[in-house]
């Protein structure tokens, strides 16, 4: 068993504090003393605690609010309540605000280390069974990655291989390919499954704020930073760091993970002192790396001290019959989530999935078959409940062309601008199928709209002849 975290003292009256204090080291507890409800409630806030102990009567707060503040927040954290004014009905009003017990003063030391020591039973239990279940997932998690594709049992195996070794793994793919789910699974799947698993969006996290949060900083370090907090990597002591859209961090930092990645030290924003945690690393990105190296945005050493192990996996379209298992799989979780009886998967629309290319991969087929299970009424999730791939599929080129990274920096403006054109024309006339709706939805005339399309090269397609004829004939 690991060490027990420590026991959070709540006492106004410094005397007390030392006497508790006293009791609880000759047991060999840890102590962390708090003067006031509202110092707990900040260290409650930022660690683990094995119970918390506090006198009834504080300053502003009293302890029985914050007994009951705390077993709002961290309800599985045991709080035993002291007071010199025991009465019954104080006793069970705590009980009923969730205490774990009340202690009369005075009282013998050793009553109170009985207490201590019934709780710590109790928590070590509670510790073990959630180790023991996190161990009893671990099949089940590797069984979520759906697909019999040679490509995925690949993959399947690589997952198996690599999870019980402390190797650094680099997860590189396109945007809903299962990044984050194969990052569950190497945790899961490690010896480190029952300590803490901590995910960080590098994306997400203000770029001045995301050194802290990996590393901690000291109070005062900067500007709001009241009090010191530890980094989410000494959460993760013993676990598993999974660094999310890594491609995204800033090169400043780059160098300070750089540093962590080689012996596992780091020094808090504003500290000196170097601490060391023992963290396995795995990190995912969707942007093309070796582009961003070439284009200094990423460090090609960082890049190859994370690379010991690399992860690819495929995109949907590359994954053959995964797509019609994939969503046979979808139906069946939303059918039982939305409580519908069973679907299955109609012929016509199975093909209609086979030939969509899927840009936005497992995630955008999920939403399709959710999207489809909450639309059908009947027994087949038919085309008709899909999404319109080839609207989409325009879409996204028209999207993909204008994000492109730069491809529109120093164009010339006539042109980008036909471009912006031709992109919004395309995608209206997708929506509408005519020229005439189509016009009417672009305020402007059919004639301007006809005018429009021939010098953007736009051919009207062959759905919209017969519309275009009688538009014809109109004009
Ligand atoms: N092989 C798979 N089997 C079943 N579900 C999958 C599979 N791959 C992905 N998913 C599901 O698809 C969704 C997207 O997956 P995930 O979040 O892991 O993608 P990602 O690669 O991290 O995407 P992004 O780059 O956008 O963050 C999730 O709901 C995930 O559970
Ligand atoms: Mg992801």
């Amino acid at each position: 068993m690991r060490h027990l975290p420590p026991i959070l003292v709540v006492d106004d009256d410094p005397n007390m504090r030392a006497t508790l204090e006293g009791i609880l080291r000759s047991e060999r507890h840890d102590i962390v003393p708090a003067e006031s409800a509202e110092e707990a409630l900040r260290f409650l806030e930022e660690r683990e605690f094995l119970l918390m102990i506090s006198d009834v009567r504080l300053g502003k707060m009293s302890g029985h609010e914050l007994l009951k503040e705390a077993h709002r927040r961290w309800p599985s954290l045991p709080v035993i309540l002291i007071t010199a004014y025991a009465t019954p009905r104080l006793a069970v009003a705590a009980i009923q605000d969730g205490a774990f017990d009340y202690l009369a003063k005075p009282f013998a030391p050793e009553e109170l280390l009985h207490l201590v020591a019934h709780c710590a039973e109790r928590q070590t239990l509670v510790r073990e069974n959630s180790a023991f279940r996190a161990r009893e997932q671990q099949a089940f998690q590797l069984d979520r990655l759906i697909g019999d594709s040679a490509r995925m049992r690949d993959l399947r195996q690589l997952i198996r291989t690599v999870a019980p070794t402390n190797a650094t793994v680099l997860i590189l793919g396109e945007s809903g390919t299962g990044k984050e789910l194969i990052a569950g699974c190497l945790h899961s799947l490690s010896h480190r499954s029952s300590e803490a698993y901590v995910r960080i969006n590098c994306a997400a996290i203000p770029e001045g704020l995301l050194e802290s949060e990996l590393f901690g900083h000291e109070k005062g370090s900067f500007t709001g930073a009241s009090r010191s907090k530890p980094g989410r990597v000494e959460e993760a002591d013993g676990g598993t760091v999974f660094l999310d859209e890594i491609g995204d961090m800033s090169r400043a930092l780059q160098a300070k993970l750089l540093r962590f990645l080689e012996d596992g030290s780091f020094t808090r924003v504003g500290g000196n002192e170097e601490l060391s945690v023992d963290v396995r690393v795995v990190a995912a990105t969707n942007r093309d790396i070796v582009r961003l190296i070439q284009d200094g945005g990423f460090r090609e050493d960082l890049f190859h001290r994370l690379n010991v192990v690399q992860f690819r996996p495929p995109p949907l379209r590359e994954r053959g019959d995964d797509v019609a298992q994939l969503a046979e799989h979808f139906i069946g979780t939303y059918c039982r989530a939305l409580n519908k009886p069973r679907m299955e998967l109609g012929r016509a629309a199975q093909q209609a999935l086979l030939r969509h290319r899927w840009p936005g991969n497992v995630r955008e087929l999920r939403n399709a078959i959710e999207r489809a299970v909450i639309l059908e009424t009947g027994s087949e999730v038919n085309p008709a409940s899909l999404p319109d791939f080839t609207l989409e599929a325009r879409l996204s080129a028209s999207v993909n062309s204008g994000s492109g990274a730069g491809a529109d920096m120093d164009r010339p403006l006539e042109e980008a601008l036909a471009d912006y054109e031709r992109r919004l024309i395309t995608a209206a006339l997708g929506r509408h199928h005519n020229v005439g709706r189509t016009a009417e939805a672009l305020r402007i005339s059919r004639h301007a709209l006809r005018y429009r399309m021939q010098r953007l090269g736009l051919q009207p397609e062959a759905a919209d002849e017969e519309s275009t004829a009688t538009d014809r004939g109109n004009n």
